[in-house]
Order: structure tokens, then C-alpha cells, then sequence
């Protein structure tokens, strides 16, 4: 690249409900990791939406750390990228509010997010029971990306209906207020593959919020649970190594080594020709240890580390305030608010 380019401005947000996954550091932040030089990155967590679901305080404040140390320890370079916690920057808030005041019940209505949890509470009458900030929630997503005017968001496919709102809610501020007011986002999607499923339903994807513990693997397994896990992962009833869709378990532990060796998984087909599931599971189970014995040491020495940590976290949040205290004074402008003199 150039380097009089500017860089394009890549975002992304990791919710700190849980311990991060293999899933999210094979599917996402070893990605971040190469993405470092190419782009202006900024990744955080999300504190804000973890509180649409109910959280336990102190776990909360763990996990929000660990979130934040576990980047580090993947590789972030906090001197490159910009990271933070969301909540320390009350920019996200306000311009979610101002938002919120620019999009209908209509289309919130219909972000599938929300769908799956109205109809996993029951029918209407329970409807009543969902927070507000469940039906809000793609609203502060999109003031997490608009705030730093965001070229670019890797996010899974999951998350791919909240770019789009994000876009819409752009262009639509921008139709009244002028084109320059928001940048209008892309979402970038990993190569397919990159998504690791659960160990015990291969069918779907690995998350941290999984009731059973055996579907996944956290970044804080130690190497014994982590050979555990993986020795018991649902495969299927035949022997032959292959991706075949037919066969999402060992397809899952094929991945898992792609995303660590980055190797294609036909060449690993070849190589496990002839070869049976326990081998493919100990290599895997050996390879994931290899990656995660580090990170996991790492982020542990790091939140030992207070004195470290509290400076990370603070100039992080600087820097974040004054990048977003930019957008957020533009946007008053525009909207016709009295300009605040310091
Ligand atoms: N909703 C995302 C998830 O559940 C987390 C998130 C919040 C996010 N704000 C973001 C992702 C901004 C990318 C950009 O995974």
C-alpha cells in the first residue's frame, strides 16, 4: 500500500458475555491480528450490549478485561490499533440516542436478532417482557461504527443484517444533512470456513454463551480440558477423513487446523488419507494447545499486570473520546444543536 494512502478505517466488537472462543480468536481476532498494518483498526468490547442479557457484575468486569487483554495477548498491538471498552466512551450512547430517533419501530422490528427472541419467549404476551435495549440493540451497534466514520466491519454472517440497518440509518441521516455526515460502512466477511462450530452440535456455531461447556473451547481452557473437549467431540458413525457436508464434526476439526496451520483443509484431506478420527482428533487437540498455551499465559500475566492495564485502558479511552467527540459535534451541528462551548 501507498503510503500516502489513508488507511480505511476497519472495525470490530467482541461482547463480553463470556471467556472469548476458539471460535472467536480462529474466526475473527487472529484475522484483526493481520489486519493491523493494512488498516486504521480500531476493536473493543462491548460492555453495553453485553447488558441487554442479564450479567453478573463482577463477572461482567472480568470477562470486559479479559476481552481486553486477550487482544493483546492475540497479538494487538495497542501502539497501532485502538482498543477500548465501550462504556468509557459516552459517545456511543449519544449518538445511539439520536439514532434511535431517526429509525421506525417498523425496521427494528424485523432484524431477525429480534424475531428469534420474541418467538423463543412465546407469542405476543411475552413480547412485553423483552428489554427495550434487546429491540434497540442495532441501533448502538451502528453508533459503535458511525461514531469513527468505519469503512470497513469484519463480522460474521450473523451479524450481516446490522451492517445493513447501519447503512440504511447512514444514508438516511446523510440524505437530510449532507453526504459527509457518516461515512457509509461495508461489512467484510471472512473467507468461508473461518466460522469453528460446536464440538458437541456441529451444526451450529461455536459461541460463548453455549449451556453445554463441552461445545466449546474458551481461551482460558487449561490443556488438559482443552485435550478433554476435543478427544469427546461429536464426529459421526463412519471412518473416512473427508469435508464432506455430511459429516459437520470432522469437517469442524479440519477447520480448526486450517485456521491454526492456515492451510487449505484439501491439503489436510490428503494428508489424513488413510487415517483415523482419534489421530485427526489428538493432532487437533496438540495444535490447539500449541496456539492457546501462549495466549492464555499471556493474558494472564497482562491482567496481573494492573498498572499496565489501567494505562491501556485509559489511553485507549482517550483516544477513542476525542476521535468520537468529532463525529458527535458535526452531528449536533447538523441536527441544529446549540453548540457547547468548553
Ligand atoms: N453485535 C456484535 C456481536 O454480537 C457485537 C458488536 C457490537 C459489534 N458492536 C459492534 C461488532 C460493532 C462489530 C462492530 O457479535
Amino acid at each position: 500500500m501507498n503510503e500516502n494512502t489513508v488507511k480505511q478505517t476497519l472495525l470490530s466488537a467482541v461482547k463480553p458475555t463470556n471467556i472469548p472462543t476458539i471460535g472467536n480468536y480462529l474466526g475473527a481476532i487472529k484475522n484483526w491480528v493481520k489486519m493491523q498494518n493494512d488498516y486504521d483498526c480500531i476493536f473493543f468490547a462491548v460492555d453495553l450490549h453485553a447488558i441487554t442479557a442479564k450479567q453478573e457484575p463482577q463477572k461482567l468486569r472480568e470477562r470486559t478485561l479479559y476481552v481486553l487483554a486477550s487482544y493483546v495477548a492475540c497479538g494487538i498491538d495497542p501502539n497501532k490499533t485502538l482498543i477500548f471498552v465501550q462504556s468509557h466512551v459516552p459517545e456511543h450512547t449519544e449518538l445511539a440516542w439520536i439514532l434511535t430517533c431517526y429509525s421506525s419501530m417498523g425496521e427494528l422490528s424485523r432484524m431477525t436478532q429480534y424475531k428469534d427472541k420474541v418467538q423463543k419467549e412465546g407469542q405476543n404476551k411475552e413480547k412485553e417482557n423483552i428489554q427495550a435495549g434487546m429491540f434497540c440493540y442495532p441501533l448502538l451497534m451502528a453508533a459503535d461504527i458511525l461514531l469513527y466514520q468505519t469503512n470497513l466491519v469484519p463480522v460474521g454472517e450473523d451479524q450481516k443484517q446490522h451492517i445493513e440497518i447501519t447503512r440504511d440509518i447512514a444514508e438516511r441521516l446523510n440524505n437530510i444533512y449532507g453526504k459527509d455526515l457518516f461515512t457509509v460502512p461495508r461489512a467484510l466477511m471472512p473467507k468461508v470456513g473461518a466460522r469453528i462450530m460446536s464440538l458437541q452440535n456441529p451444526s451450529v456455531k461455536m459461541s460463548k454463551s453455549d449451556d453445554d461447556p463441552n461445545g466449546t473451547v474458551s481461551l482460558n481452557d487449561s490443556n488438559d480440558e482443552i485435550i478433554r473437549k476435543v478427544k469427546r467431540a461429536v464426529t459421526d458413525s463412519g471412518n473416512e477423513i473427508t469435508d464432506d457436508p455430511s459429516k459437520p464434526g470432522v469437517k469442524n476439526l479440519l477447520q480448526i487446523q486450517s485456521a491454526i496451520l492456515s492451510k487449505p483443509i484439501y491439503a489436510l484431506v490428503q494428508e489424513y488419507a488413510g487415517k483415523q478420527y482419534g489421530q485427526l482428533k489428538s493432532d487437533t487437540a496438540e495444535l490447539l494447545v500449541q496456539s492457546i498455551e501462549p495466549i492464555r499465559e499471556k493474558t494472564n500475566e497482562i491482567l496481573k499486570n494492573t498498572t499496565y492495564l489501567t494505562a491501556l485502558l485509559k489511553d485507549g479511552a482517550e483516544k477513542a473520546r476525542n476521535r468520537a467527540r468529532k463525529t458527535i459535534k458535526r452531528v449536533h451541528e447538523r441536527i441544529g444543536f446549540i453548540a457547547f462551548s468548553e
